[in-house]
């Protein structure tokens, strides 16, 4: 007898948490052959949180004041440190009353899609796009609308592909700069893509996670054009915590009380300690621009070695650590190249299938997030194996 299994349980996997566990298990058997794995299908820091948040850490560890529930919004303190911020980066005024702090972007997503849209909406987005924005719409009963991209645009959606739209969608959702591409709309293409939603009524949720990671366009947040973004942005990025598994939204008015019931009720708050520590990370500027320039020659780097192993790399990777690369010379198979480039090399890379399913057999998503000297490596295995 088989019993009911839900809708969603039949969702996407997000391949690359697959690539992972693969690319673990040629790390195993490869320390037996010596040839290490080098990690570039994740996107995270090689580095650590910054000193000044485990001082903090240990601070109230050392205390013996108890880790409690915090409010489900967030501390008081942390939500205020987090509206300065925007002061700070973007000259711009937040109350803290409008911000929630989430379990990362990822806690914040769910909560976000539920207190502002019912099932049915249909919500659009560019392709290629950060897996889980699909499949955690489709798990919530929402209609994801896949927008088609130009590389040459940077795969970013355009304000005539938002006015083909009818009707228009209930939401969209925009990332700039984008995984898996690292694109970044312009200022005057953001705010004008942003105004268009204010015009049609279309909720926009403006996913600022690689905020602070750019080398040399600016970043412009959808809170300084329109109150009612939902602007999500998280400590596991820029601030290099992804473990601590906290990050926050900017929320308009009106959907601060439903964020918060919505919150009580999914999470409770939350980790207290990841707070305390995302807190302090604010006054770590020196370290954390530290890991930019780290990231920067990375880039360098690896803009010069990819297409001197016979990739092609169609569109200005401006921010983020990530560069979507054309493999289109070399195989017609992501997923079956990225197997070879695994075992035959050891370089661990993510298919360009996880993040688009129309084109992304052509693709390949390299993250330079990684220790610099395996960046280095990676770029001379590459080229003596292209
Ligand atoms: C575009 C984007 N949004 C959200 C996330 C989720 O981040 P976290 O839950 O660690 O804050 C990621 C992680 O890679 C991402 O690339």
């Amino acid at each position: 007898m088989t019993l009911k299994i839900g809708r969603a349980a039949h969702g996407q996997p997000f391949m690359v948490m697959d690539v992972i566990a693969a690319a673990n298990a040629q790390a195993a058997k490869s320390h037996q052959e010596r040839t290490r794995v080098l990690r570039m299908e994740v996107g995270q820091p090689a580095t650590g949180a910054p000193a000044g948040a485990i001082t903090a850490v240990k601070a109230a560890l050392a205390s013996g004041r108890p880790l409690g529930y915090t409010e489900a919004l967030g501390l008081p303190s942390l939500r205020a440190r987090i509206a300065q911020h925007y002061l700070d980066w973007y000259g711009l005024k937040v109350s803290p009353e409008r911000i929630a702090v989430t379990t990362g972007a990822s806690g914040a997503f769910p909560l976000a899609f539920l207190a502002a849209f019912d099932p049915g909406d249909r919500i659009a987005l560019a392709a290629p796009y950060y897996p889980p924005y699909v499949n955690i719409l489709i798990a919530l009963g929402l209609t994801p609308v896949i927008l088609e991209t130009e590389a040459e645009r940077g795969f970013q959606p355009s304000l005539s592909a938002l006015k083909r739209l009818d009707p228009p969608p209930e939401g969209l959702i925009l990332a700039s700069p984008a995984n898996p591409t690292g694109a970044m709309l312009t200022p005057e293409e953001f705010s004008a893509i942003v105004a268009w939603c204010d015009a049609e009524k279309v909720r926009l949720l403006s996913d600022e996670i690689y905020h602070g990671i750019s080398y040399g366009a600016p970043f412009t947040t959808a809170a300084a054009t329109s109150p009612n973004a939902i602007v999500v942005n998280s400590f596991s990025k820029y601030f290099s915590m992804t473990g601590w598994r906290i990050g926050w939204m900017v929320l308009p008015e009106e959907l601060v009380r439903p964020v918060e019931q919505l919150a009580q009720n999914f999470f409770i708050s939350a980790p207290h300690i990841s707070q305390i520590a995302a807190e302090a990370a604010f006054d770590c500027e020196s370290e954390l621009s530290l890991h930019i320039a780290r990231y920067r020659r990375a880039r360098a780097l690896l803009l010069e070695a990819l297409p001197r192993a016979g990739f092609r790399i169609p569109s200005s990777p401006d921010g983020a650590f990530y560069i979507y690369a054309d493999i289109g010379a070399r195989d017609e198979d992501s997923v079956r190249f990225c197997t070879r480039m695994l075992t035959e090399i050891g370089i661990a890379a993510t298919p360009g299938v996880d993040f688009d399913q129309a084109r992304g057999r052509r693709f390949v998503r390299f993250s330079y997030a990684g220790p610099e000297a395996d960046m280095q490596e990676a770029a001379e295995r590459l080229i003596r194996w292209g």
